[in-house]
């Protein structure tokens, strides 16, 4: 069967765990060459040597050199990008009183700038490409609170203002979507646990309000990130897909 991703180029950023991870082995198997990004050498550098046609390139995302370097590396290496998946996050967890404003910046910076950054950079050669994509990583946080996630929630929040701002500025080159998932069983989602009560049981009570009874696997959304960047879904843009189990009904 054909690859769907025959002949594309991408940057994937989170590619060193979880969601970002399962994104890269789906894409890399439909035929993308990737560039991937994370600050953990060890398990960027395992990946990219698990990968056929893939780079693993080092750097803090909420910092706006690492993003120009990413582009700079996809062009020199693969001569074009074709599309960015961004999925890098960090939590930031405490409330706005006792949340220290060194966080909240840093959350802001690697949940939300690292998207303007990244785009900035990015755009121009997409602009290029016969499909270019851009994809986000948000989560349900968009549209609800969570506790001690003050951060966490505004920065998903504006991640979906962003989105929609770049599908008006650069359609009809580019089309820019974001995912929106619900509990999803990666290191995130027990780490966000630590901020309720009783962190042993939220996972589990977070799995039995979805409807459908079971968390998410970073699988189920790597399915989704491959429709939204291929021209299966090349009638969408500016959309916030929601990939929750129901729990958003719930
Ligand atoms: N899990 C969920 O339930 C859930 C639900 C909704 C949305 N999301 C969103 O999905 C995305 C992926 O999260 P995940 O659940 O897959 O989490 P994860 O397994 O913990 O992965 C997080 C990724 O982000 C990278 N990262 C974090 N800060 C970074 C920084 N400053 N610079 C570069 N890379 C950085 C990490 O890389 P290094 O450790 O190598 O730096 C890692 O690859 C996040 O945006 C998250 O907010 C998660």
């Amino acid at each position: 069967m054909k690859q769907k991703l025959k002949n594309s180029v991408g940057i994937i950023t989170g590619a060193t765990s979880g969601m970002g991870k399962a994104i890269a082995m789906v894409f890399a198997k439909e035929g993308a060459r990737l560039i991937l990004s994370g600050r953990n050498l060890e398990k960027g550098n395992e990946l990219a040597d698990q990968l056929k046609n893939s780079i693993f390139i080092p750097g803090d995302i909420s910092i706006p050199e690492t993003n120009k370097k990413l582009v700079k590396e996809a062009i020199d290496h693969f001569g074009k990008l074709d599309f960015i998946s961004l999925n890098a996050g960090a939590l930031g967890l405490g409330n706005v009183v006792d949340l220290p404003i060194e966080i909240w910046k840093n959350t802001l910076e690697t949940n939300l700038s690292s998207i303007f950054y990244l785009s900035k950079y990015a755009i121009p050669h997409l602009l290029h490409s016969e499909s270019g994509t851009i994809l986000i990583n948000a989560s349900i946080a968009a549209f609800k609170s969570f506790p001690q996630h003050p951060a966490y929630c505004a920065s998903k929040a504006a991640a979906l203002a962003l989105m929609k701002q770049l599908a008006v500025e650069y359609a009809p080159k580019v089309r820019v979507n974001a995912i929106c998932p619900g509990p999803v069983d990666t290191p995130l989602l027990w780490d966000s646990a630590k901020a309720f009560k009783n962190p042993e049981s939220a996972v589990e009570n977070a799995k039995n309000a979805t409807l459908l009874q079971r968390l998410g696997t970073p699988d189920d959304i790597a399915k989704l990130a491959l429709f939204l960047v291929t021209d299966d879904s090349s009638w969408i843009t500016g959309s916030a897909i929601t990939i929750d189990g129901g729990i958003l009904n719930t």
